[in-house]
């Protein structure tokens, strides 16, 4: 019972906590180097076209990067290579590259 309070907790906490992070895009340059190879930033040239559908995620909305990142982490979403990538991330890693990502491919 208690773990179960416990898990509930944490589901309802999660977004909380991941909405008063403020995502910083320069701090995120350090964190990008191994999403660009496949989801082929800066030239938006897939790395594996005929392995995997790669999405963009350059342009995407803030949030939704965010969003996304998280539920892959959580396991929500179960893709092995992302939950892998988003495991290694902490909550302020996902913020700041989800400000990266959503400025655009300037
Ligand atoms: C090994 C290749 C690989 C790496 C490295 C990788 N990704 Fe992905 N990513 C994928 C694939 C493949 C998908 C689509 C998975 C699916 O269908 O759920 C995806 C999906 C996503 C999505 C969801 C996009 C959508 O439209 O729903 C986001 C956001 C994302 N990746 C961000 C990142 C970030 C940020 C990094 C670096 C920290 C990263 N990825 C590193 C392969 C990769």
């Amino acid at each position: 019972m208690k773990i179960i309070l416990g898990f509930a907790l944490l589901v309802l906490a999660g977004p909380a906590l991941a909405q008063a992070l403020v995502g910083n895009a320069e701090a995120a340059k350090g964190k990008i180097s191994m999403c660009e190879g496949c989801h082929g930033i800066p030239d938006y040239r897939t790395a594996y076209p005929h392995v995997y559908h790669v999405p963009l995620i350059m342009g995407q909305q803030q949030a939704y990067i965010a969003k996304a990142l998280h539920e892959y982490k959580s396991g929500e979403r179960s893709h092995p290579s992302m939950r892998a990538v988003a495991g290694s991330l902490s909550d302020q890693d996902i913020a700041d590259i989800a400000a990266y990502f959503s400025r655009g491919s300037k």
